[in-house]
């Protein structure tokens, strides 16, 4: 048995198999309530037969939303819309997931394939934007956010809560804080982006408080018996890998302390200069010294793309789950290719009947 196909449990929740959605922002709600798109997006990911599919990018405010374009959980109205969706997850055999977000410095943008830049000042889309300090993240997002007042800090670590109880209320089981990619929890964290003054910046322990209080507070609403996760850019490659890592490790012990029950490694990518090793599965190496160091039950993504390298991560005891983006959008069912390509005959899981019926029967044929 492939260690890829292996349940994976934790607290009250099993999956299927080791393979997750990796949560991918669609850009296509409006005023932050999803629609159809969402639901066969969401629905072909879950029957393609991973263990794990987590929403995309979901903002916690109107103005932690990346583009106009986001998905929301600030209104019921927004959290009504994703019912059905969490259903059809759970029919398919997965478990629904969703990740919560503020964009920080890098909301009020146009859609990737729109210019992936900021609004224009003068125009009537964008809105004002906040971050731990008055520094622009540059390149094509060069507006200058507004410094958080300690009510703004109390206020979105609010929302995050808020968005937290909705999560629940419409049946989602794996909720993932987003800690990572420049957005606001890791622009607190990374000290390109925060020289905040206050309690909330200068020293590891004060840019940590922001990440810290708020797993602290969405822990307080959010059952003890289902996984409460965070994906943190825990690397830059900005040539002070060292010391962020260090300081990554040390977060995530006390994240786990403040009730965190898993880590999603990823990167900072907090605006500074970046030398990143793209090549496949490269963070795999640095997924199994966060998950052995921190002693915490881990996945990453990244390039991780054939059957063979994710079940070497699995099996290695790098990661617990793999995390996979793009190939999934290529191939909603690269799970079922996979378990047939490990030579695992029968998966704890099958394709519904409807598919697996004549597949079997093509390849008796
Ligand atoms: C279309 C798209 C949207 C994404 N949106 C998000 C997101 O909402 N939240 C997030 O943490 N990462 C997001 N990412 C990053 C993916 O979750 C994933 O980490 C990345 O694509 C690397 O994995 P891959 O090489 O398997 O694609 C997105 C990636 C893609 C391709």
């Amino acid at each position: 048995m492939a260690s890829l196909f292996e349940p994976f449990t934790l607290k009250d929740v099993t999956l299927r198999n080791r393979i997750a959605v990796s949560p991918m922002c669609q850009y296509s709600a409006n005023d932050g309530v999803i629609n159809n798109w969402h639901h066969v997006h969401l629905g072909g990911l879950a029957r393609g037969g991973s263990g794990l599919v987590i929403v995309e990018a979901t903002a916690v405010s109107p103005e932690g939303r990346i583009t106009p374009g986001d998905a929301g959980l600030w209104n019921d109205e927004q959290a009504k819309a994703f019912a059905p969706v969490v259903q059809t997850i759970k029919d398919a055999g997965a478990v629904p997931g969703i990740q919560i977000a503020h964009a920080g410095r890098k909301a009020s943008a146009n859609r990737p394939w729109e210019g992936d830049d900021h609004i224009a000042e003068d125009d009537a889309r964008g809105w004002e934007i906040i971050a731990p300090s008055a520094i622009a993240y540059g390149g094509g997002l060069p507006k200058v956010p507004r410094e958080m007042t300690k009510a703004d800090i109390e206020r979105v670590q609010q929302a995050f809560v808020d968005s937290a109880k909705r999560a629940l209320s419409v049946g989602f089981e794996w909720l993932e804080l987003h800690f990572a990619h420049g957005y606001l929890a890791q622009s607190f964290l990374s000290e390109h982006s925060n020289q905040r003054t206050d309690e909330y910046g200068g020293s590891f322990e004060n840019r940590s408080r922001f990440l810290i209080e708020t797993v602290r507070a969405v822990r307080a609403v959010w059952p003890e018996n289902l996984p409460l996760t965070a994906r943190l850019g825990v690397i830059e490659y900005d040539g002070q890998d060292e010391q962020t890592l260090s300081e990554a490790i040390e977060l995530i012990k006390q994240l786990k302390a403040n009730g965190l029950d898993f880590i999603d490694v990823s990167m900072g990518f907090s605006g500074g200069k970046a030398n990143i090793p793209w090549g496949p599965a490269f963070l795999g190496s640095i997924a199994e010294r966060i998950r052995n160091e921190a002693d915490l039950p881990a996945s990453t993504s990244w390039y991780i793309s054939t059957p063979q390298q994710a079940e070497a991560l699995v099996q290695e005891g790098k990661v617990d789950l793999v995390m996979l983006g793009r190939p999934l959008l290529t191939d909603p069912h690269w799970p079922f290719r996979a378990a047939k390509e490990l030579g695992v005959e029968k998966p704890s899981w099958v394709l519904p009947s409807p598919y697996a019926h004549w597949l079997e029967r093509y390849r008796a044929a």
